[in-house]
């Protein structure tokens, strides 16, 4: 009542258009996830000119009845910079107007190395997006995850008892290390330069080790998983596999890689895996050292950002599928002090996420 008497009416309904602005965000990815699993811009890519809708309704099989539909779905998605219409006219009956990709939906494309199509197809997967739907429940009961409340297990288990969701989860994971290894390795060499060995713990079906081994032919690599994970997979020369849990035992190297790992526990959990880390490792005198891709969560008071947005949005999706989260620096710096690490170094190099070298 209070808002009626006491607010004016551009008010009102600027308030109104915030709210439903957020209820609504859930479409810019149903949207964006339609056209991926229809293969809109592996199709509009293979065109290579401008397509007309028509040309669009037809290389996707359509019936004709969903011509307007597709123009909708192309419209919200042209708006959200996923395609370009060129041309520019407004109405899918002036028929001239073709769509060609913008630069964000390469990384959509199938073919494309660098595809973050699969991390896009786990993230808005059900098993994902129904631990969403329960964090109110999950805020009132004592489980330890939205995750565990919707499949009565954690992550990690689930992943492990299905062999399809294996395969589609390590694939999800492969895809982002792609992107990641390609960057490293193009900008920041150094990190590796002078290491007689690596080991990558968590590091999935082996990504980033892989691409070490073949660019670093004298480090000795080790891709470190969960069985389930690294069975039957064949290394290489310098490159090897081991099946095991990081909270009991890490193989020995001069550098421990922990890529997307650290956000994925508690504090307490993290504490257990830093301290193995730690006993894997050599002095930092003798060249020992962790590297960890993550993200480092801006500063609120450095006020808002997209990019500090979307750790944002990083942090409650950790939240609702496993223990862990994305950590400020201070909160870093706290787990690097408690287990008697000596010095760190953050190399913000990787867009959302850091390179963060720790010292013992
Ligand atoms: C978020 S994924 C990151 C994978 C990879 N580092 C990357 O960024 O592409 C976390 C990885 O940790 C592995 N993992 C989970 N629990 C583990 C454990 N107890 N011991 C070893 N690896 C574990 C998972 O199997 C998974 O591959």
């Amino acid at each position: 009542m209070a808002m009626q008497n006491g607010k004016l009416s551009k008010e009102l309904l600027s308030s109104q258009a915030h709210i439903w602005n957020h209820i609504f965000s859930f479409i810019n990815s149903m949207s964006l996830k339609c056209a991926v699993e229809l293969q809109i811009p592996d199709i509009i890519h293979h065109h290579g000119s401008p397509m007309l809708l028509s040309e669009l309704v037809e290389a996707l099989g359509l019936k004709h009845e969903r011509t307007h539909s597709l123009y909708r779905l192309m419209r919200i998605l042209v708006h959200s910079g996923f395609f370009i219409k060129q041309g520019g006219g407004n109405d899918e009956e002036e028929g001239e107007d073709g769509y060609l990709l913008a630069p964000a939906s390469r990384l959509l494309l199938k073919e494309e190395p660098l595809s973050i199509r699969p991390n896009l197809l786990a993230v808005l997967d059900p098993t994902v997006l129904d631990s969403c739907q329960n964090m109110s429940k999950w805020f009132q009961n004592d489980d330890v995850t939205p995750f565990h409340t919707t499949h009565g297990m954690m992550l990690w288990d689930l992943v492990g008892q299905q062999p399809k969701l294996n395969q589609f989860f390590n694939e999800a994971m492969a895809s982002d290390a792609r992107l990641v290894t390609h960057v490293i390795l193009k900008d920041c060499r150094g990190v590796f330069e002078g290491l007689d060995s690596i080991v990558d713990v968590g590091g999935g079906t082996g990504t980033v080790v892989k691409a070490v081994a073949k660019d670093f032919p004298d480090i000795r690599c080790i891709c470190f998983d969960l069985p389930h994970v690294v069975n039957g997979l064949v290394g290489s020369k310098n490159l090897s596999y081991i099946g095991g849990d990081m909270f009991e035992a890490i193989p020995s190297a001069n550098a421990v890689l922990l890529k997307w790992i650290l956000h994925d526990w508690s504090d307490e959990e993290c504490i257990k895996i830093l301290k193995q880390c730690k006993e894997a490792i050599p002095s930092k005198k003798n060249g020992g050292k962790l590297i960890i891709i993550d993200m480092v969560v801006k500063d609120q008071e450095e006020g808002p950002s997209e990019l500090l947005k979307t750790q944002l949005l990083f942090d409650m999706m950790m939240m609702s599928v496993v223990t862990g989260r994305e950590r400020t620096e201070k909160d870093l710096a706290k787990l690097f002090v408690n287990v008697g690490f000596s010095d760190y170094k953050i190399t913000p190099i990787l867009g959302l996420r850091s390179l963060i070298e720790v010292y013992p």
